[in-house]
């Protein structure tokens, strides 16, 4: 029975890495995600039929495991159904605390055990494995507390917190930590409390290291917690000898750790300014100097002329298209332009709107063929024989301060060069900043028209007078 439980986790490894593969394209996304939960559900049933301990014995308390495994199933699947895609942010924060509040259980009750076995004095076991369960005891509740705090960020429930000199109380925070933590684990300190005091500081820790963190920031925050969770599972696996949970915790650690690096490049920021920097002013802030000149308006009709009679229009969809919820009537668009024989493509920024892979989801929520989407690197050589790009409710990603001022918050930050085409209509309600809360000089340039509204009301007059015209 061994042999098949380990063959039924090396499938559902297997099915893990072929997941997290397919994730990186939209067209595979969803069946890579399925692979993956049904490998998931694959190593969670041998694990409860198959697995043996070492005295040859079942898992017991059935009853338990199955009611857990319902009421979460209905939770997570009633939650998952409701979400709105711009709340998606909170919803994976929350469920990534829940994976961290699990590991740190599963060391909570693991130390049960092992002073349990202590208790008559020194035991080579609580060597051994104390190290893995003070581990897995910080990492989980760091992350748990870390991604509860990011969760009410972004659902606007709590607001940024600084104290004076916090860097400094949380640098000794962690300082505490790691030393009680090896003088713990040397049995230098004795009293079993000492754990209980590194599983207060452990979430103080991951309270007062989110805290500071900008609201827009989070995101960013999200995906390192969520490495975090991933090292922490991993633990879990070296404590229970169980290949799948430490294969399935590294991918995770790993995944989240360069999606991580990914979007901080992306954004040309370092993570040590992401964790400490004060970064733009959020969506909301105004306009702060450094462009100058006046914006050009354009009319409704005027606009839908031009992209009537264009051969070439390129939607630039921004964070302002989620706040809208604009995308079935961009897509509505997209089909009446290419019913008048104007090709029309998307150019998806990578760090456009507020988590990875926005633009991707939302477009594929109105059912915008994955072909049309078009990475950032393959549309930029594209532009000067572009016709009429329509920027719908982006900012940042099409700032060309990026490229030509070094004292611009985002130098350095690649951008769609969707100044090279031959018109750039803007959508957007305002001359409000976007996240970097810059100004953008795109806006003031001669080829640059402005249409100012909530972009799913401007996308639905303009299919209105395409339709009419
Ligand atoms: P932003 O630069 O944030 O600009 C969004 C624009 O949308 C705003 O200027 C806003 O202007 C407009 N807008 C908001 N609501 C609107 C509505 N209902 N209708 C029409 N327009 C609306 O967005 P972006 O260009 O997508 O850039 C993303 C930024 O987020 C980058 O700076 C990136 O570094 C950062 N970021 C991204 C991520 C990821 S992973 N995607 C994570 C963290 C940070 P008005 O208020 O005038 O309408």
């Amino acid at each position: 029975m061994a042999h098949i439980l380990q063959l039924l986790y090396l499938i559902a490894a297997v099915t893990f890495m072929l997941g997290l593969k397919m994730l990186s394209k939209p067209d595979t996304a969803r069946r890579g995600n399925l692979i993956a939960a049904v490998g998931m559900t694959i190593a969670i049933f041998a694990t409860i039929f198959i697995y043996r301990d070492a005295n040859g014995n079942h898992l017991k308390n059935l009853l338990f495991i199955f009611a857990a495994l319902i009421i979460g199933s209905i939770i997570g699947y009633v939650m998952a159904k409701k979400v709105q895609m711009t709340a998606m942010p909170q919803m994976v924060s929350f469920f990534n605390g829940m994976g961290g509040a699990c590991a740190a259980i599963i060391s909570v009750i693991e130390f049960g055990h092992l002073s349990h076995l202590n208790s008559g004095g020194h035991s080579e076991a609580f060597t051994d494995k104390i190290f893995i369960i003070l581990a897995g005891l910080i990492i989980g509740s760091v992350s748990f507390t870390g991604s509860m705090v990011a969760y009410g960020k972004l659902e606007g429930k709590i607001n940024d917190f600084h104290v004076k000199g916090q860097q400094f109380i949380n640098i000794g925070l962690l300082l505490a930590i790691l030393i009680s933590s090896i003088l713990f684990g040397v049995e230098f300190l004795q009293g079993m409390e000492w754990f209980y005091v590194i599983l207060v500081l452990s979430v103080l820790y991951g309270l007062l290291f989110v805290f500071p963190i900008g609201g827009a920031d989070m995101p960013v925050v999200i995906s390192l917690l969520n490495s975090f969770t991933g090292i922490a599972a991993a633990c879990g696996g070296f404590l229970y000898d169980n290949y799948v949970m430490l294969i399935g915790g590294i991918l995770v650690g790993s995944a989240g750790t360069i999606l991580t690096v990914a979007m901080c490049k992306a954004m040309n920021r370092s993570l040590t300014n992401v964790l400490v920097g004060n970064f733009g002013g959020g969506a909301t802030s105004s306009a702060s100097a450094g462009a100058q000149g006046s914006t050009k308006e354009i009319t409704l009709s005027d606009a839908s002329v031009l992209m009537k009679y264009a051969k070439k229009v390129v939607i630039v969809p921004g964070y302002g298209l989620a706040v809208a919820q604009a995308q079935h009537v961009c897509h509505e668009l997209e089909t009446i332009l290419e019913e008048e024989g104007v090709q029309v493509k998307y150019a998806i920024h990578p760090v456009a709107g507020r988590m990875p892979g926005h633009m991707n989801v939302l477009l594929a929520e109105s059912n915008v063929s994955y072909d049309k989407l078009v990475e950032m690197d393959d549309i930029n050589p594209e532009f000067n024989t572009t016709d009429v790009v329509l920027v719908v409710g982006a900012n940042d990603v099409v700032n060309p301060a990026a490229k030509t001022d070094p004292n611009s918050p985002i130098y350095g930050m690649p951008i769609l060069e969707v100044e090279n085409a031959k018109n750039i209509i803007i959508l957007k309600r305002s001359m409000k900043a976007g996240y970097a809360g810059i100004d953008n000089d795109l806006f003031y340039r001669p080829k640059t028209f402005m249409l100012f509204g909530d972009a799913k009301d401007s996308l639905t007059k303009l299919v209105t007078e395409i339709k009419n015209s």
